[in-house]
């Protein structure tokens, strides 16, 4: 067994020495073989058995059994993955297109349902116009790869999401990355590469921490200093919730003008898949030409497409879906303050609940969590930084009261009570 396992992590295991590619590092396959190791990774790919509701039933890697769970786990934050709405329009899509687009979006992809739904996300987001990319990751890997050029610089906050470091490693470009929100590092950086054919890439709301981008700070830098730098802005976890019309962070701060880019996934607040983005016409028609993942893989479902024009009507007719999750949030969340958990700076949906820098505690926690029926995934370094491990909390539309108060108790229980007996809180 290897010694000290717990105190490796994936971050460790990246550099591969052996001398055959298809063979793992020999260090690896032993950190492998502890069975701690092995109880952590089993918190990894456990099966849902329903839909990705509000409470659901998984089967549990950690002791085998199916079990009802409370779901905090899931993206589906305004419900509309299961709005019966939703899915009768994809069942009536499925009906109508078959399951698959069978073709990339140049050549035979690009179906009726396609331009309609790029139409209506261009004129719900302000914009000229829309792409739509197969997955949410590939729209911010082919963005960098398709707009960004060796000699470029690409600028990021360190918590940007990993889709966009790896487009701008894809695209050749320089990376520079600005500690989190500190305005001062972001206009040093700035300063230094003055002249640079510059783009700045950050995210509405933070998606490990629920804090949001400061955009002011931001605008009122670049149009006072460095006018030629772009704004990209991922609305991933914003999308359809802020802002009053659900347009996201953007509206929220009323820039939605100065934002060059505005990009956001169809797999969280949508409740399907697929990724877009909205921005100029002819900045849409270059990125097409050169953007790989829309141009060499196959177009989102037209079925699926078909949903997610419903998720939109559904969450922008009224606000009905918004106002509940904000209602679910504040409540949710002066609970756990009043438990005295740390639950950082969030100010969104997004809900951490930071437990320190103990492993072994965060997953002793995670495997009590759901064996009393809490599904909530533990969220381990190197994912966060080594000393705020934590559980990161999704809240939806859909949970209702006695739920979250069934939640609350199992956190009371579980988590409270150990961090109450390490003296931490
Ligand atoms: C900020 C951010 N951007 C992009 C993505 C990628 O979206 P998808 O999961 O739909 O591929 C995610 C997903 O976790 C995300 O959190």
């Amino acid at each position: 067994m290897m010694k000290n396992a717990l105190n490796f992590s994936l971050a460790d295991f990246f550099f591969n020495d052996s001398t055959n590619v298809l063979t793992p590092p020999s260090d690896f396959l032993e950190w492998m073989q502890d069975e701690r190791i092995q109880a952590g990774f089993s918190f990894f790919e456990q099966q849902l058995l329903d839909a990705p509701r509000a409470v659901t039933k998984i089967h549990s890697n950690i002791d085998g059994k199916d079990r009802r769970v409370i779901n905090f786990t899931s993206y589906n934050y305004l419900g509309l993955s299961t709005h019966p709405e939703v899915v009768q329009a994809v069942i009536d899509g499925v009906k109508k297109y078959g399951m698959g687009a069978s073709g990339s979006p140049m050549l035979s992809g690009t179906f009726d349902v396609h331009v309609k739904f790029a139409r209506m996300l261009a004129d719900f987001k302000k914009k000229d116009d829309c792409i739509l990319y197969s997955s949410g990751l590939g729209g911010n890997v082919g963005a960098m790869q398709g707009l960004l050029r060796k000699g470029d610089l690409l600028v990021m906050d360190e918590k940007i999401h990993k889709s966009l470091v790896d487009g701008g490693t894809l695209s050749g470009a320089k990376m520079a990355f600005f500690k989190h929100n500190d305005m001062e590092h972001l206009d040093q950086i700035l300063s230094e590469n003055k002249g640079k054919r510059t783009l700045l890439a950050v995210e509405g709301v933070y998606s490990m921490d629920g804090d949001l981008v400061k955009l002011p700070e931001i605008v009122d830098m670049i149009d006072s200093k460095y006018p030629n730098v772009g704004i990209y802005l991922d609305e991933a976890h914003s999308s359809l919730m802020f802002g009053k019309s659900g347009r996201g962070v953007g509206e929220h701060f009323g820039l939605e003008e100065k934002v060059g880019m505005d990009y956001g996934t169809l797999s969280k607040s949508f409740g399907g898949v697929g990724g877009f983005i909205c921005s100029n016409k002819m900045i849409i028609r270059y990125l097409k030409g050169y953007s790989s993942p829309y141009n060499f893989s196959c177009a989102p479902s037209p079925a699926i497409v078909c949903g997610l024009m419903k998720s939109l009507e559904v969450a922008t007719r009224d606000s009905t879906l918004r106002d509940k999750l904000w209602e679910n949030t504040k409540y949710f969340k002066e609970k756990l303050q009043a438990l005295k958990l740390n639950i950082g700076q969030t100010v969104s949906q997004v809900i951490p609940i930071i437990i320190g820098s103990s492993g072994e505690m965060l997953f002793e926690m995670a495997t009590e969590l759901q064996t009393h029926g809490l599904f909530l995934q533990p969220v381990d370094f190197p994912a966060v930084p080594a000393h705020e491990r934590r559980f990161r909390l999704s809240m939806t539309s859909q949970i209702t009261k006695e739920e979250m108060d069934e939640a609350l108790n199992i956190i009371e229980d579980v988590i409270v009570k150990k961090l109450k007996k390490a003296g931490t809180i």
